[in-house]
């Protein structure tokens, strides 16, 4: 009932204002945060040209299909197939791949370097708040021993991926699902490690964590759940 006047009436409101609002009319928050972001739309003079928060972005779209990589025959044990072959069937489902390959966050793949890392980052502080939001950069999740996981230890990759304990000593990894990935059973994630470890290594440095304030000169997208600071 709402909308429309949301939509129409309040010309005045920035785009993130009208987010607000429109998150207000389905229930999400609650009717105080509504009449505090119409009274910040009401004192903005009426000439005042509204910040565009969303201006140097573009919409993407959702990506194909991700197959994993296939792996490498002969680079484990026959005794290892069906752990191997579970392992691409998990990371498969737990769309390891749609984050971890190149491409893949705009909705185009590189599928050469499946699993390889990205350089296309994800966002992990509000992009709508500041011009210069921290970006992370997911990880090259191929064998090699300089810019993959190679090198890790079993223990590493295990705790990067059910605690996001990952190269950023003393910070969590944002926005990898790890959360979820907390209850795979230890089968499971030795599977996941044991194909890890089977397919191609590639050789690709994903781009350095980008601080918070600090430029991005590679792109990135955002997703995630930002806290108001209203009380
Ligand atoms: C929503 C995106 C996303 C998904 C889905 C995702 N990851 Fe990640 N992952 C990341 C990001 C971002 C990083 C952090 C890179 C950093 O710390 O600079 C990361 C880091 C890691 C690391 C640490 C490696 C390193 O070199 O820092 C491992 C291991 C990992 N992911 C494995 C996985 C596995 C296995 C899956 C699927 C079960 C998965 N990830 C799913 C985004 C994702």
């Amino acid at each position: 009932m709402c909308f429309p006047i949301c939509k129409t009436e309040l010309s005045g409101c920035t785009i993130g204002e009208r987010l607000i609002l429109e998150a207000v009319v389905s229930n999400i928050y609650p009717i105080l945060l509504m009449a505090s972001v119409l009274a910040a739309c009401a004192t903005r003079t009426v000439n005042e040209a509204p910040h565009d928060p969303l201006q140097d972005y573009a919409e993407v779209d959702a990506a194909t299909i991700l197959d994993a990589p296939a792996p490498v025959p002969g680079s484990f044990a026959p005794e290892h197939l069906y752990q191997v072959e579970r392992g691409e069937y998990l990371v498969e489902l737990l769309g390891c791949g749609a984050c971890h390959t190149d491409g893949a966050l705009d909705g185009v793949p590189d599928f050469d370097r499946a699993l390889a890392g990205s350089q296309i980052g994800i966002a992990y502080s509000n992009p709508l708040g500041a011009d210069n939001p921290g970006v992370i950069y997911p990880a090259n999740l191929t064998p090699d021993e300089e810019t993959g996981i190679g090198a890790w230890s079993d223990i590493q990759i295990e705790r990067a991926i059910r605690a996001g304990l990952g190269r950023h000593a003393g910070k969590q990894i944002a926005a990898m699902p790890w959360q979820g990935y907390a209850k795979l059973s230890q089968e499971d994630m030795t599977a996941i490690v044991a194909y890890l470890r089977s397919i191609k290594p590639v050789s690709y440095k994903v781009p350095d964590e980008v601080l918070a304030g600090e430029e991005a000169e590679h792109p990135f997208v955002y997703f995630g759940v930002y806290r108001s600071h209203i009380e």
